[in-house]
């Protein structure tokens, strides 16, 4: 296990619209991508590019929602995941596991919104911060 580069920081809000407001004409984001639905994961997604990293928007998607419990707990939004780049997710989550950790979910990885896999591991293993691993996008190692 080897933790690599941050890669974004999750940030939920009950309105991406007004979290784009927020880092674009408060902040003077300049890079902001278009939103973009995942249903199946129950969220909309918007990045916000900066010089180092990204802020990952999330706003709910439907009825069943896995932010939905966050919002209700944090109605104006706030810090909801760091998303850390691992070079191979399986290794990395074998490892996890191995060192105690619980994988959310089926523990099987999902692709994420850069298109790699990716797992989260519960916060009471990470000093109560939910940590997503990502796996780096090929390119990064060619
Ligand atoms: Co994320």
């Amino acid at each position: 296990m080897s933790i690599g580069r941050l890669n974004h920081v999750g940030v939920a809000t009950p309105s991406i619209d007004d979290s784009v407001r927020l880092y674009r004409d408060v902040l003077g984001a300049t890079r902001i991508h278009d939103r973009f639905a995942m249903p199946e994961q129950g969220v909309w997604v918007c990045f916000v590019d900066l010089p180092n990293s990204q802020i990952e928007l999330i706003e709910p998607y439907g009825e069943a929602s896995p932010i939905h419990g966050f919002l209700a707990k944090n109605p104006k939004g706030g810090q909801h995941h760091l998303c850390f780049e691992v070079p191979d997710i399986i290794a990395a989550r074998d490892e996890m596991r191995a060192k105690g950790c619980t994988i959310l979910g089926t523990g099987e990885p999902r692709i994420g919104a850069h298109g790699t896999p990716i797992i989260f591991v519960h916060p009471k293993d990470m000093g109560g911060v939910l940590v997503e691993l990502m796996e780096s996008p090929k390119a990064l190692h060619a």
